[in-house]
């Protein structure tokens, strides 16, 4: 085993450049330097596939094509584009920091590793990647994937998530970087993790075009690296939904509290723990609602970063809410949104869309 210091990482460029010329994926944030379309790309493939973020990422760009825009969105509208990705502080945090940009730097992405780093929601991996594809700086991105790729490359058994790892690996990674092309090789290294160095001891070894270097490989090591640290397990927390639907097809929304977990989106209403039926009709009422009829239940699962949700979901029709507008707040806080309401203006993340699905098959 040795470790990240001693590798001659400075040889990887000549092997990742040619292979990424020829083996890059054509996506999006690929055609263009423009710090603000690849600052939404980086914040948005944080913890999600590109697969998933392909759309979003259009649609983002087409509702806010720039950064004025960005800062002058509203909340509820900027959650609505994100809806569905989860982490929402992020997009939270695009606004924060487009917000800061208009007023302190006309408008314009500072061009340095620090003053990007300052910015809310840009942490040092995202500093490095805007640094490096926009500005041409020798400023390394370091996620999971390089992580992993150093560690086979350099045959390094170290915790990988000891931040002296990271420290070592940037510092390496830093004076590697071909000046010139560092936007480049940062994006390589992404499309070699994403492609051939693949996670959970399955790298493509014989397509690697950096094969030759690795310790890894030659000591027959690469599969079971990186050493990770242990997680914590996550908690399990038993919710019970309620699906509530209006005879004029409305659906009862609740807004959730303006802290902790999913913050300020809208949710169906619910409570903790397993009820039965006949709870989860008296559960309605004290809601506010009428419920007639249960018409559908399911059991669900949503799983997030330390905690998973198993849902029981009801699906109750009620009697159309008195005194509550189309789409208006009734007395009781609950709020009942036609299909254009659920589709265009309430961010209903998806642990409870995957409830609303009791509606469509119904
Ligand atoms: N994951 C994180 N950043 C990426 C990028 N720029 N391209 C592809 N996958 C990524």
């Amino acid at each position: 085993m040795s470790s990240f210091s001693s590798f001659p990482f400075g040889a990887l460029p000549a092997l990742l450049l040619p292979w990424y010329a020829s083996a890059a994926r054509p996506l999006p944030w690929r055609e263009t330097r423009e710090p603000y379309r690849v600052w939404i790309s980086e914040i948005m493939l944080q913890q999600t596939r590109v697969a998933a973020v392909l759309g979003y990422y259009a649609r983002f760009l087409s509702a806010l094509p720039d950064v004025a825009a960005l800062a002058a969105v509203e909340e509820e509208r900027l959650l609505k584009l994100w809806e569905g990705l989860g982490y929402y502080s992020r997009a939270r945090n695009l606004k924060r920091a487009a917000g800061i940009l208009v007023r302190e730097y006309g408008g314009k992405f500072p061009e340095s590793y620090a003053a990007l780093r300052a910015l809310p929601g840009i942490g040092e991996y995202t500093a490095g990647a805007i640094a490096s594809i926009c500005f041409d700086l020798p400023t390394p991105a370091i996620d999971g994937n390089v992580l992993r790729i150093a560690a086979r490359l350099a045959d390094c058994g170290d915790c990988v998530d000891a931040p002296e790892s990271k420290r070592a690996l940037r510092a390496t990674l830093a004076a590697a970087y071909p000046s010139g092309q560092c936007g480049a090789f940062t994006q390589a290294l992404m499309e070699l993790g994403a492609t051939v160095c693949l996670p959970n001891g399955a790298p493509l070894c014989g397509c690697c075009p950096a094969a030759s270097l690795c310790l890894g490989r030659a000591r027959g090591t690469a599969k079971s690296l990186p050493v990770r640290a242990k997680k914590q397990p996550r908690r399990r927390e038993d919710r019970t939904v309620l699906l509530l639907v209006s005879e004029d097809g409305r659906t009862a929304l609740c807004k959730r509290p303006e802290h902790g977990l999913l913050s300020g989106l809208w949710e169906l209403p619910n409570v903790p723990g397993v009820h039965s039926p006949q709870e989860a009709a008296s559960l309605a009422e004290s809601f506010g609602a009428k419920p007639l009829r249960l018409t559908a239940s399911a059991e669900y699962t949503h799983v997030f970063t330390h905690v998973e949700w198993h849902m029981t979901c009801y699906r109750m029709e009620c009697a159309a809410p008195d005194g509550a507008a189309p789409d208006g707040a009734a007395p009781e806080g609950l709020v009942w949104a036609d299909a254009a309401g659920l589709s265009g203006t309430y961010a209903l993340p998806s642990a409870f869309q995957k409830a609303l699905r009791l509606s469509r098959k119904g």
